[in-house]
């Protein structure tokens, strides 16, 4: 299988690129994020380690339109189809809507939706062309519900389960699953520095093995959300 994940230099996005790297039918996986050389490093420990898996990997900020746009024609570019597309890529900056900087909300959604939006809509003719794909949205528990310091950033993430809601629908009679990932705390560069305890939360491998999971089930099964809760409940 061909399979996209943005964002995939560290945390959920390595882990779950990881999870199809390792798998023994040999994939090929075609990986973005913003830092190119943060990305080789990743790139190159993951295909030493996985040899049977082939890894692509282009840097692209997935904030910007245009850069999407290359990202996807590299991808159709190097494989004739997408099977799995992860729309991982994004970025968590806390915040309160009346105190936020001027811009939050744009950069938020630059990040975090239109990412996901631009990147399926490029990718999805071929993939309803041939009626077969699996679609995963990495939404979040701040996708369900407000919380302190929530602001912009529950804001998008509100939006891609809007986004991912519509697009199930939409993708059904092309045989296209989708599904809504919501993970509670997980434990990634996003909470150094938190002083969180590593063990209250998370870890990346429990996210990636679901997202795994739910991508191998017969194709008359769409695993429509995925709701993760560190075993205490959230913070
Ligand atoms: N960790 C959690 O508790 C948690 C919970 C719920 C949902 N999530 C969601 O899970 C996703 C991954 O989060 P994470 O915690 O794994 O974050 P992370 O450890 O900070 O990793 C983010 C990854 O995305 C890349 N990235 C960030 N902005 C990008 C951009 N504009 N274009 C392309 N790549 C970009 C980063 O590389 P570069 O910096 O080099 O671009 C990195 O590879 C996010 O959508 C986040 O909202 C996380």
């Amino acid at each position: 299988m061909n399979i996209v994940v943005t964002g995939a230099s560290k945390g959920l996005g390595l882990a779950i690129a990881d999870k199809f790297a390792d798998d023994r039918q040999g994939h090929t996986l075609l990986l973005c994020a913003r830092n190119e050389q943060r990305l080789h490093l990743a790139t190159t420990y993951m295909q030493a380690r996985y040899p049977r898996a082939r890894i692509l990997a282009r840097a692209c900020d997935m904030s910007k339109k245009e850069a999407v746009l290359q990202f996807a024609d590299w991808i159709l570019h190097k494989v004739d189809k997408t099977d799995i597309v992860v729309n991982n890529a994004g970025q968590f900056v806390p915040g309160s809507v009346h105190n936020e900087p001027d811009g939050a909300l744009e950069q938020m959604i630059n990040t975090n939706l239109y990412s996901a939006y631009h990147l399926t809509r490029a990718l999805l003719p071929g993939m309803m062309a041939a009626k077969e794909g699996h679609i995963f949205n990495m939404c979040s528990i701040a996708s369900l519900q407000a919380y302190p310091n929530g602001g912009a950033y529950s804001i998008s993430k509100f939006a891609l389960m809007g986004f991912s809601k519509n697009l199930r629908e939409e993708l059904k009679q092309y045989n296209i699953k989708v599904t809504a990932v919501y993970p509670g705390a997980t434990m990634t560069d996003s909470w150094s520095g938190s002083g969180v305890d590593p063990q209250r939360i998370m870890k990346v491998s429990d996210v990636a093995n679901m997202i795994y999971t739910a991508s191998f089930l017969s194709p008359q099964a769409c695993v429509e959300e995925i709701l993760l809760r560190p075993q205490l409940g959230d913070l």
